[in-house]
């Protein structure tokens, strides 16, 4: 099978933050639509890159509106701003909420229409504007991505927006900006990171390319973590940053599998941060996957056994399941939720049915090693209840 790889111009390092004047300028940028949150406001990065671009002779005009799981009309109201303001270039820092709102509004501001007309694989036609993305988490991987991930507010869903053209031209990566996360953001984006490498790795469509990437992510973060939160030693949180980098490398060209369909059709309903779904949903949905692929799931096995010193493994089976057993471990070591119940009230249990069913039909769950099943999905939730 053919296979095709790739990544945008990704400036890493640490300070790289003030490269992001001449990236604006080398994008063709007079005015740059900026687009940020609160908390990155409130850390002064978002002030630091307004300098940057002013110093770079760079003007801008800045949309305010991002929150957690951004919604459909924050793009629209988004859309209509860039189109008023005669801005050509987007740029936005941030985590992948403020990422991902700023392609949804790169979608609306050249294709026209709803972004619901965009959910689903390779819908978006027309060219988007020049983008450059900064992040300032370790895990969305939206600065690298091809993907774009909405809350559709009528249905109460998060819909998965994939196509190449949603691959940002630019982005920086400053393990500085990760000094003012909390631990709860930290280990929340590593968490997703993992996800997105382990998913990427058992992907029907990985490559070579791919794997080697997620390997490498799942190794760093799980040698790197426990001492990034406990000592926020900027080599450990540098890792991370090498880490997320090369889980989006990888999830990017790959795409994702049926755990983070079912994140984001629980997640949207219940409006819960995606960093929160992986620790409860990620073992349960490797088990139903190791029988679809038992080879590659226990090359997995082995790198999370290896890294916390567990070496004996009678075959591939055993491999694996050890393996999931170790990631168990790891994410029970951090202070997050394990159980759905920890985030979902009891009457949502009830819901579960529908939500199964709208995971089925997430672009993720198509190169799941075997596409799940609204009747399996349902299990997991019962599972990790
Ligand atoms: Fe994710």
């Amino acid at each position: 099978m053919d296979t095709k790889f790739a990544i945008p111009e990704i400036i890493f390092g640490r300070g790289s933050l003030n490269h992001a004047g001449q990236c604006a300028l080398r994008l063709g940028a007079k005015k740059v639509f900026l687009v940020s949150d609160d908390g990155i406001e409130r850390a002064g990065w978002l002030g630091r890159l307004m300098e940057i671009l002013e110093d770079a002779g760079v003007t801008w005009i800045y949309y305010p509106g991002v929150t957690p799981n951004p919604r459909d009309f924050q793009i629209e109201l988004g859309a209509e701003l860039y189109a008023k303001n005669g801005a050509d270039v987007i740029c936005a820092i941030g985590g992948g909420s403020a990422l991902d709102t700023a392609k949804g509004i790169a979608i609306i501001a050249s294709n026209g229409g709803r972004i619901q007309d965009y959910e689903g694989a390779n819908r978006v036609r027309k060219p988007l504007p020049p983008m450059a993305m900064i992040t300032t988490t370790a895990g969305s991987g939206a600065d690298i991505s091809q993907f774009c991930i909405i809350t559709d507010m009528k249905r109460r869903l998060k819909m998965s927006i994939i196509t190449r053209t949603l691959m940002p031209d630019v982005a920086i990566v400053d393990p500085l900006i990760l000094r003012t996360k909390s631990e709860s953001l930290i280990i929340q984006s590593a968490a997703d990171a993992l996800a997105h490498a382990i998913e990427a790795y058992m992907s029907r469509i990985a490559s070579p390319f791919t794997e080697i990437n997620s390997l490498q992510a799942i190794t760093l973060i799980i040698a790197n973590l426990e001492h990034a939160v406990a000592t926020r030693s900027l080599d450990a949180l540098e890792q991370l940053s090498i880490a997320a980098v090369s889980a989006s490398m990888a999830f990017s060209n790959a795409s994702l599998g049926a755990e983070h369909a079912l994140a984001h059709a629980l997640g949207g309903y219940f409006d819960i941060q995606h960093g929160l779904m992986h620790p409860i949903l990620l073992p349960s949905v490797m088990r139903f996957n190791m029988a679809a692929n038992p080879k590659k799931m226990a090359d997995i096995g082995r790198l999370l056994c290896k890294r916390r010193g567990r070496c004996s493994f009678t075959d591939d089976r055993d491999a694996a399941v050890k393996g999931i057993e170790t990631l168990e471990k790891f994410f029970s070591s951090f202070n997050v939720p394990l159980r759905l119940r920890e985030l979902i009230p009891p009457e949502g249990r009830l819901l579960f049915e529908p939500i199964c069913r709208m995971a089925v039909g997430d672009a993720c769950n198509l190169t799941n090693p075997k596409p799940m099943q609204w009747d399996d999905f349902l299990a997991v939730c019962e599972e990790t209840w």
